[in-house]
């Protein structure tokens, strides 16, 4: 058991990954300035960890940038933070195009403070949110942890500044144990449909714009482009369960809090690709609802592909994947079904 400082934790990993903490025994002060979240999904974790787990659990709202939200929540546990899991931060790939100066603002200086804010507090542990995206183009399908890492646009540029940080500062004091995972593409919702992803506006993303249109949200899918170089046409991603990866981090944070101070790199993907035109294929079966769609050009920035190679992760953590894409289609399905305007819908 350990106290924990989770920013960012009312998000879509943020929510999954607390519920998993809180389960593991550990103590959570969620920081969120609810940017993009809701404090419904902080309420429904509490719900479904159990009356036990919810005293072990504080919601403080707060931003990253600022030192005194810092302060409060580093001194809102008797016995100080032990570590800190940094989801906090913007992440539309399109939005970080028009609006650079936000993105390295909130994800860079926003970590930078956050760090100072460890460094003041006597805190050495991280396990922070990096991207597949700081992959840009991949060279190598599957993609190792040492591809280059050449990021294609401002959003990929702030989460390949913060890791370089991270280096930075593990090189300049020993003590220091940060784990920077790399995640695929996160999808899917814990199984009970309590929580889930909760885009605000159109999404961007393929999963949730898949189950908007299966609920009757949104009237047809824009498959962009049916002409990549991968098996049936459309784009190859590595789909990872929400659930796979908060236990991923549950995995990291045991790893670094045992063994000696060190930096990690790792890809968090299952290591299977699978195409735009597959998915809405498995969600129509998960769902029984037709998910019409129409082929559009190719999206400005996409690679044809992009999974990952997941061995080292398994290695360091003996963490792998274990729900498939039926799996991850059914729990959205589960959770868009039962909320279907997100957390707006019903308040508690
Ligand atoms: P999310 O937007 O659901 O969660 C981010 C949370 O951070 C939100 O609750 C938001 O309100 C909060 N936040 C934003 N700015 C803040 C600030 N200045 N101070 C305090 N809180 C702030 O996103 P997510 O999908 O849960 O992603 C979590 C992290 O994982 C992000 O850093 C993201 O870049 C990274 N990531 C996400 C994906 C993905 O596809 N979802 C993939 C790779 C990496
Ligand atoms: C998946 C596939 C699209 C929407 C993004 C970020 C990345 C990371 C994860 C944060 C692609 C296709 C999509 C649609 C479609 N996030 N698609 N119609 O682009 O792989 O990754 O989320 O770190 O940084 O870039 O995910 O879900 O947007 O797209 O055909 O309406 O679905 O072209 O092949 P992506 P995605």
């Amino acid at each position: 058991m350990a106290e924990l400082l989770i920013t960012g934790g009312a998000g879509f990993i943020g929510s999954h990954t607390c519920l998993v903490l809180l389960e593991a025994g550990h103590r959570l002060v969620i920081l969120d300035n609810f940017s993009n979240s809701s404090a419904i999904a902080s309420k429904r974790v509490a719900e479904l960890a159990g009356v036990a787990a919810q005293e072990r659990m504080l919601v403080l709202e707060g931003d990253i940038r600022n030192s005194n939200d810092l302060d409060r929540a580093f001194n809102s546990m008797e016995n100080g933070i032990a570590a800190v899991v940094h989801f906090a931060g913007l992440k539309a790939v399109h939005e970080s195009v028009q609006l650079p100066l936000k993105y390295w603002d909130v994800n860079v200086a926003g970590s930078r403070c956050l760090l100072e804010a460890m460094q003041r507090h006597n805190c050495r542990t991280i396990v922070f949110s990096s991207s597949a995206t700081l992959y840009g183009y991949p060279e190598q399908i599957p993609i190792p942890e040492t591809t280059r890492v050449q990021p294609i646009n401002p959003y990929g540029q702030s989460k390949a500044a913060v890791e370089q940080l991270l280096d930075d500062l593990a090189c300049s004091e020993p003590g220091w144990r940060i784990a920077r995972l790399r995640y695929f593409n996160p999808v899917g919702a814990h199984s009970s449909g309590c929580i889930g992803e909760d885009p605000k506006g159109i999404p961007n993303n393929l999963f949730p714009f898949v189950s908007q249109v299966a609920v009757g949200r949104r009237a047809e899918l824009q498959v962009f482009g049916a002409d990549w170089p991968t098996p049936d046409g459309s784009g190859v991603r590595d789909y990872i369960h929400v659930m796979d990866l908060a236990e991923g981090h549950r995995a990291a944070l045991e790893v670094l809090q045992r063994e000696e101070p060190q930096l990690l790199t790792l890809n968090l993907g299952s290591g299977k690709g699978h195409s735009v035109l597959e998915v809405v294929q498995a969600f129509e079966k998960a769902s029984g609802q037709p998910v019409p769609y129409s082929i559009n050009q190719r999206r400005a920035g996409d690679a044809a592909c992009s999974v990952a190679d997941p061995r080292l992760a398994a290695e360091r953590l003996g963490w792998y994947t274990q729900r498939s894409l039926s799996d991850m289609c059914r729990d959205s399905w589960n959770w868009q079904k039962a909320n279907p305007q997100g957390y707006s819908q019903k308040q508690q």
